[in-house]
C-alpha cells in the first residue's frame, strides 16, 4: 500500500516536472505591467491571484503596483497570492518576491515570511477551487493540449475538469479562474488566440460570456513577451499568437459567445461608409394589423394596395421573402382615397394608438407615399438578427415596421456583396449594440455607418 503511494508520489512528481517543462514560459515585466493597467485591481480592493505563478514575474509586478506597507506579511498576503505546482518554480517565486520586498525596504525575515504566505505549492486544477475569493485572477496560464498531458495526470484532470474545458490546460485555467473571481471581479490572462476562434473552446466561451465581457484585448509579440526559466533552456513549446485579454464580470464590454470572437479590425478598415454609397431608410410603422393593412384585397376596388413584407415573412434559413400575406393602402395626404377605403378606415381607426393618429385620417402613422414601394429591387436588413443579413426585396413591395432597414439605390447583388464582406460582417459583430439572446441591434444609423472596404469595389 505504502509502496503504491510512494510510486504514485514519484509518478506525480515526474508528471508535474513534465508539465512544467512543457509550459514554463514566463512573462516579461513590461507585459505584466500592461496587463495590470487593464485591471481595476488594486484600486478595486481584494485579492489578486496568479494560479500558475512560475517564478513569480506577475506576482512581483502586482506587488510593485500595490506598494504595500512594509513588514506586514499578513496584510500583503491578503492582497496578493500565487499557486505553482512545481516545487522548484514555487521556490524561485518566493525568492524573487522576497528579493523585491527587501529591495523595497522590508526586513529580511518579514520579506521571507510574506513570500512564504503568498506562494503556495499547489495544483490549481486538481485542488478545491477557492470560489469567489479573488477580485482578480491574473495569469499567463499554462498552455498544453489534452493529448500532451502525461497519462496518469490526465486521469485526475478528467475527473476534476468539466468536459467543455478539457481540450487544453489553458481552457481548464479559464474555467477555474472564472469561479475564483468574485462578482464584479476580473480575469487578466495571456491566451492563445485560438481560444477566441476554435470550435473546441466554443462551449467554454459561451459559459464565460454568460458572466464576463471582454473589456480589453490586444495581441502580444511572442518574440519579446516571454522568457524561459534559466533551468529550461530547451523543451518549452514556443507560444504562437498570444493575446492579452481582460474579462470583467458584470461590466459593459464586448460580448464573448460560442461564435468566434473577432477583434481584428477594431478600427474600421479603410473604405467608404455604406450611407455614402446607398440610400438607407427604416421601414415605416403603419399601426396595428387590419387598419392600414388588410389580408383581403377584394373589398377595395380602385384602392392602391401594395404587398407588405414584415420580419416574420422572411424565411430565416434562406433569407428569402415568403408568399404575400397582407397588403397596405398607399394613400396620399392630398388625395382622398376611394369610398371603400374610407369606410374601412372609419371602422378601424379607433384601434389606432394615439401616437399613430394623424390629422388626415387616411394617412398612416408614418406615411410612405412617394418613397415606398421602390420601383427597383433593393436589399432588406433585419434590424434584430444574430448577424448582418441581406434579403432581396423585389420592386413594388413595402417593408413595414421599425425592424427592417431598406438599402436601395445600388444593384442588390452589389449591396449584398458589400454586406457579406468579412470586414463588414466583423464590424457588425464587434460594434453593433447587443440585445438579449445573442442578437444584435442593426439600426438604420448603424447600417449607414458601416465601412465598405476599398477591396470590396470592382470585384
Ligand atoms: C506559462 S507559465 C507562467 C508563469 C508566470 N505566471 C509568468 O507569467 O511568468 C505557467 C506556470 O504554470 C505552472 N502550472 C501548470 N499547471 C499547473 C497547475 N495545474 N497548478 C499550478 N501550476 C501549474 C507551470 O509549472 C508554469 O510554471
Amino acid at each position: 500500500m505504502q509502496q503504491t503511494a510512494l510510486a504514485f508520489g514519484s509518478q506525480r512528481d515526474d508528471d508535474v516536472d513534465a508539465i512544467h517543462q512543457a509550459t514554463a514560459l514566463y512573462t516579461v515585466e513590461a507585459e505584466c505591467n500592461a496587463l495590470l493597467d487593464d485591471l481595476t485591481w488594486p484600486a478595486s480592493g481584494g485579492m489578486l491571484l496568479d494560479p500558475g505563478a512560475g517564478s513569480g514575474a506577475m506576482l512581483v509586478a502586482a506587488i510593485k503596483r500595490l506598494q504595500p506597507a512594509r513588514n506586514d506579511p499578513q496584510a500583503l498576503a491578503e492582497r496578493v497570492r500565487g499557486y505553482e505546482f512545481h516545487p522548484g518554480a514555487a521556490e524561485a517565486a518566493r525568492r524573487n518576491i522576497a528579493g523585491y520586498l527587501i529591495e523595497a525596504g522590508w526586513a529580511g525575515p518579514a520579506a521571507t515570511a510574506a513570500a512564504a504566505r503568498i506562494v503556495e505549492t499547489r495544483d490549481f486544477l486538481l485542488s478545491p477551487v477557492p470560489v469567489g475569493e479573488a477580485s482578480a485572477a491574473f495569469s499567463n496560464p499554462p498552455w498544453l493540449r489534452y493529448a500532451g498531458l502525461p497519462p496518469a495526470y490526465r486521469a485526475d484532470f478528467e475527473a476534476a475538469v468539466p468536459a467543455h474545458a478539457r481540450a487544453d490546460l489553458m481552457h481548464a485555467y479559464m474555467e477555474r479562474m472564472a469561479q475564483v473571481v468574485r462578482p464584479g471581479g476580473q480575469i487578466g490572462a495571456i491566451l492563445s488566440d485560438r481560444f477566441l476562434f476554435n470550435e473546441g473552446a466554443a462551449a467554454l466561451r459561451a459559459r464565460l460570456g454568460a458572466s464576463f465581457a471582454v473589456t480589453a484585448i490586444r495581441r502580444l509579440d511572442a518574440s519579446s513577451a516571454f522568457f524561459r526559466p534559466k533551468t529550461r533552456r530547451k523543451g518549452t513549446a514556443p507560444r504562437v499568437h498570444p493575446v492579452a485579454i481582460v474579462l470583467s464580470s458584470g461590466a459593459n464590454g464586448r460580448h464573448l459567445a460560442a461564435e468566434p470572437f473577432r477583434f481584428e479590425g477594431d478600427a474600421p478598415p479603410p473604405g467608404v461608409a455604406l450611407g455614402d454609397l446607398a440610400r438607407i431608410q427604416i421601414a415605416p410603422w403603419i399601426g396595428p394589423d387590419g387598419i392600414f393593412s388588410v389580408r383581403n384585397r377584394a373589398p377595395f376596388p380602385g384602392a392602391n394596395l401594395v404587398p407588405i413584407v414584415e420580419p416574420e415573412d422572411i424565411d430565416p434559413h434562406h433569407d428569402r421573402i415568403g408568399p404575400v400575406r397582407r397588403w397596405a393602402f398607399v394613400t396620399h395626404p392630398e388625395t382622398e382615397p376611394p369610398e371603400s377605403v374610407l369606410r374601412h378606415l372609419e371602422g378601424q381607426l379607433e384601434r389606432m394608438p394615439p401616437r399613430g393618429r394623424r390629422r388626415v385620417r387616411w394617412v398612416p402613422p408614418e406615411s410612405f407615399a412617394h418613397r415606398l414601394p421602390l420601383k427597383e429591387p433593393a436589399i432588406l436588413v433585419p434590424r434584430i438578427a444574430k448577424t448582418l443579413r441581406a434579403i432581396p426585396l423585389p420592386p413594388g413591395v413595402v417593408p413595414t415596421g421599425h425592424n427592417l432597414v431598406v438599402v436601395s439605390g445600388e444593384r442588390p447583388e452589389v449591396v449584398s456583396g458589400w454586406l457579406r464582406h468579412p470586414l463588414v460582417q466583423a464590424q457588425a459583430l464587434q460594434h453593433a449594440p447587443r440585445l438579449e439572446g445573442g442578437y444584435l441591434s442593426l439600426t438604420a444609423t448603424f447600417v449607414r455607418a458601416l465601412i465598405v472596404p476599398h477591396d470590396a469595389f470592382g470585384r
